[in-house]
């Protein structure tokens, strides 16, 4: 059967493609993962940083011919804009939204507000000033990117039970410095500079059958409906999706959790999907194995339920996963975390395949 591609289609609707001499090479008539979605309606793209597609045209083609969308790993984050009070640097988040365009991808915004990657000088700042240091910081990335991104992750993980904090807040600077209102007034601030976007509240640890992740659901549910009840600007939920093999998942539960969520009348993408096989200590074939059915059982989940959007995942091959960059994460027995759809070689795995049937057999949107 033949799939039309993102090419095939745009190319029907008379749109020119400003592609690269490689994207021109492939032909259009091969099983693709946007291939699939697309005809559902459905989003698929993934995480790169720019450090990756400079250097390696295999990406860059596999991004032109499976992804629908394209997010900065790192690139639109405070600490990589604004290390430096008032010199803000777009140069390499620019360059994220200009390959997705020269390939015909949508980029996604991610994130304004984080704990992490925040640069030193905001705290102090927060201290003095307020929240006008966050207003300042958000009007200036959402008129930059006015009419190039429409999705946007504009407050990510700002919920840890663990820190103990009324509501199960983050125990983070922003709250810290700013009370725990910060989060609405960030949406708020975000639709004031660009009414036309779609602000999503990012976070993690949401699908687990354990009792880490169920305390997170509750809170994220209970921040979700306060946000949404005082009518705050916000458009949908992402959920990361950084699964680990060695913890438990139930689809039901997960069902439940996002049926709840589209009640609210928010949408769900899933942003960040990784499954990191750290626990797994069998031979590589039925590890892959196990992550491909690992991805089945979660994707189909989340595909059944109609709010849900797409699915970008955190990367597209292991070789650049940032589970397989950085020393704390690594697996201990020297082999690459098969976390991907693509191995270290762009060889599909059954994750791949996974996506593939799952987009395959979604209802459509
Ligand atoms: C990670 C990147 O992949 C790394 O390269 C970087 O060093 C740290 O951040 N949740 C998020 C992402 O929202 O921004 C994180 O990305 C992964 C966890």
């Amino acid at each position: 059967m033949t799939v039309m591609t993102r090419r095939d289609l745009l190319a029907a609707a008379g749109a020119t493609v400003a592609g690269t001499m490689e994207a021109r090479a492939q032909t259009t008539t091969d099983k693709t993962l946007i291939g699939a979605a697309k005809p559902k309606n459905l989003i698929y793209g993934a995480a790169l940083a720019t450090w990756q597609t400079d250097r390696d045209a295999t990406l860059r083609r596999t991004f032109d011919r499976q992804c629908s969308t394209v997010v900065p790993e790192w690139e639109m984050k405070w600490g990589t804009i604004e290390a430096t009070r008032g010199t803000r640097n777009y140069g390499a988040a620019d360059r994220v939204v200009s390959f997705g365009a020269s390939h015909g991808l949508t980029c996604r915004g991610h994130a304004a507000i984080w704990h992490r990657n925040l640069p030193k000088w905001v705290d102090a700042a927060m201290r003095d000033e307020g929240i006008s240091v966050l207003a300042t910081h958000i009007s200036d990335l959402m008129t930059h990117y006015k009419g190039k991104i429409k999705s946007w992750d504009i407050v990510n993980e700002a919920i840890e039970p663990k820190d103990s904090q009324a509501n199960s807040l983050r125990n983070s600077a922003f709250l810290q410095r700013l009370g725990p209102d910060y989060i609405g007034r960030a949406f708020t601030l975000a639709a004031e500079a660009d009414p036309s976007i779609q602000g999503f509240y990012n976070e993690y640890g949401l699908y687990h059958n354990d009792s880490t992740d169920q305390a997170r659901r509750t809170a994220v549910l209970a921040l979700l409906e306060k946000l949404k009840s005082s009518g705050v600007p916000i458009y949908g939920l992402g959920i990361q999706g950084h699964l680990a093999m060695g913890r438990p998942f139930d689809a039901s539960v997960f069902s439940t959790f996002l049926r709840q969520v589209a009640n609210l009348g928010l949408k769900i993408l899933i942003t960040e999907l990784d499954i990191d096989d750290r626990s797994l200590t069998q031979t590589v074939s039925e590890r892959d194995r196990l992550v491909g059915e690992r991805a089945t059982k979660f994707l189909t989940a989340a595909l059944s339920e109609r709010a849900v959007e797409g699915v970008v995942t955190w990367g597209l091959s292991d070789k650049y996963s940032w589970l397989n960059n950085s020393v704390y994460q690594k697996r201990s027995d020297g082999t690459m975390n098969r976390c991907l759809p693509y191995d270290e070689n762009f060889q599909t795995k059954p994750f791949w395949y996974s996506l593939y049937y799952a987009f395959k057999s979604a209802p459509l949107r």
